[in-house]
């Protein structure tokens, strides 16, 4: 039997709806800080020829997976495991693999809220003409400077988190919707202009042959994982996220239609974004490998060089930052949903203290950039820590345990129910790929992070 058609929290007006949120959660600073600088890492187009495979044939079938737990679970991912463990007859420790996805969101949201600040800061600085005519030098340097000031960085932490629990407090339809509504369009117009922008003067041929013509010789066993992590963080999975979304799905809507929609959009706006970016670092001669200091270091020279890239560059932050904002709206929603329905607290209070919670973990990240940047255990500092924790071992874990849990332990007549699409060559193609090809892929991702591919 499914469970409650409805969950307590409300649910999404429309198919749609899901569609914009879910993509909202998807595309954040994994598309447009993340991916571009990881793709410039290792060696460009073959990089991107493998990440598609692996959004493909592991991504998507364990965002159904998802969705579908969810759905049929109707509450906080913990308590839809625990209540679809029992329906199926399955043992109530399931109910941890719901703690592990609210627990992993609750730490990836600390340390995403710090670098969504630096991004909050950007558009000040580039917008205020900070980088005219900057050097690379000159670059760097203000970069160190914001990462430098623990007080400057605590400014833009605080003001990005009190942004993301306003809009949770204020509830599914009154929250999560409207921001959907209103920031996804506006995200899609900002990165069309900003692509136009750098198609007009940057290198544009060049950015396209670094994207889309594949050498291979780059490619080692090492960026295959890192394709394969980089598919997990970008599509939001294995952290309840994309489970509370499937639980305010209405119930008529195609999982696989849906999903499909939400992935195709989520990679898309990931090569857009590597459009936006490369013509303007070609177009200055800079270094695409550059790491993570690729959009706030390297890209800001191209910036501060441009006609009207004052303008276009703060236009740029700000679609990072509305892209970061409806990402933490989804890391937070799965603990405030479970606060809400075990302490029977009001959402304003919930998202208040879950907030403030994930704001006090995040001091600890910031702090690793300047004070405590020393201060380290087995090699890492708080900061890395956190982001290896929950990227690298949570993540994975939680994918593969929500793969066995769908192909494996629920009745394939439930998932059969659930999916609507029938038991047909579809659903067994999906059947496969959560059984055996996506779980296969999640043990290479910790093979890879235990060094065995070096
Ligand atoms: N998918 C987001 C990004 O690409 O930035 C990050 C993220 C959001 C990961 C929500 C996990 C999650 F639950």
């Amino acid at each position: 039997m499914a469970g409650p058609r409805e969950s307590i929290h409300g649910q999404w007006s429309s198919r749609w709806v899901f569609i914009l949120a879910a993509t909202g959660s998807a595309i954040g600073l994994g598309n447009i800080w993340r991916f571009p600088y990881i793709t410039g890492e290792n060696g460009g187009g073959a990089f991107v020829l493998i990440y598609l495979l692996c959004v493909a044939a592991v991504g998507i079938p364990i965002m159904m997976a998802e969705t579908l737990i969810g759905r049929r679970g109707r509450r906080s991912p913990i308590n839809s495991m625990r209540s679809l463990a029992e329906e199926e007859g399955l043992s109530s420790n399931w109910r941890y693999l719901g703690w592990l996805g609210v627990a992993a969101g609750f730490l990836i949201l600390s340390f995403y809220s710090v670098v969504a600040g630096w991004s909050v800061a950007y558009i000040f600085y580039v917008g205020g003409g900070v980088f005219a005519d900057a050097t690379v030098e000159a670059s760097g340097a203000q970069f160190e400077a914001l990462t430098g000031s623990a007080w400057r960085l605590l400014g833009w932490h605080s003001l990005f988190m009190v942004m993301t629990a306003f809009v949770v407090a204020r509830g599914v339809q009154g929250g999560l919707e409207k921001a959907a509504k209103w920031l996804m369009p506006a995200l899609f117009v900002l990165l069309i202009v900003i692509v136009a922008y750098a198609i007009a003067t940057g290198d544009i041929g060049g950015a396209i042959s670094y994207l889309f013509e594949p050498d291979f010789s780059e490619v080692t066993g090492a960026s295959v994982m890192a394709a394969l992590g980089q598919a997990f963080f970008s599509l939001s999975l294995g952290m309840g996220a994309i489970m509370i979304y499937g639980s305010y799905l209405p119930a008529d809507s195609s999982i696989p239609r849906t999903i499909g929609a939400v992935a195709v959009c989520d990679t898309f706006v990931a090569m857009l974004a590597g459009l936006a970016i490369f013509p303007l670092v070609f177009g200055f001669g800079l270094e695409p490998g550059s790491g993570p200091g690729l959009v706030f270091v390297t890209l800001t020279i191209a910036f501060g060089h441009m006609p009207a890239g004052q303008l276009f560059g703060a236009l740029f932050f700000v679609l990072l930052t509305v892209a970061a904002w409806t990402s933490a709206i989804s890391l937070l929603e799965p603990v405030v949903a479970w606060l809400v329905e075990s302490f029977r607290w009001s959402r304003r209070r919930a998202s208040a203290f879950a907030g403030f919670g994930a704001w006090l973990l995040g001091v600890g990240s910031l702090l690793s950039f300047n004070h405590w940047s020393d201060v380290e255990l087995m090699g890492r500092n708080f900061f890395s820590w956190c982001e290896f924790l929950s990227t690298t071992a949570m993540l994975p874990a939680g994918g593969l345990l929500i793969a066995i849990f769908a192909g494996w332990r629920m009745a394939r007549g439930s998932t059969v129910d659930e999916l609507g699409i029938g038991d047909g060559i579809l659903y067994s193609t999906w059947r496969l790929l959560v059984q055996v090809v996506a779980p296969i892929g999640v043990i290479a991702i910790f093979l890879n992070a235990l060094g065995v591919f070096g």
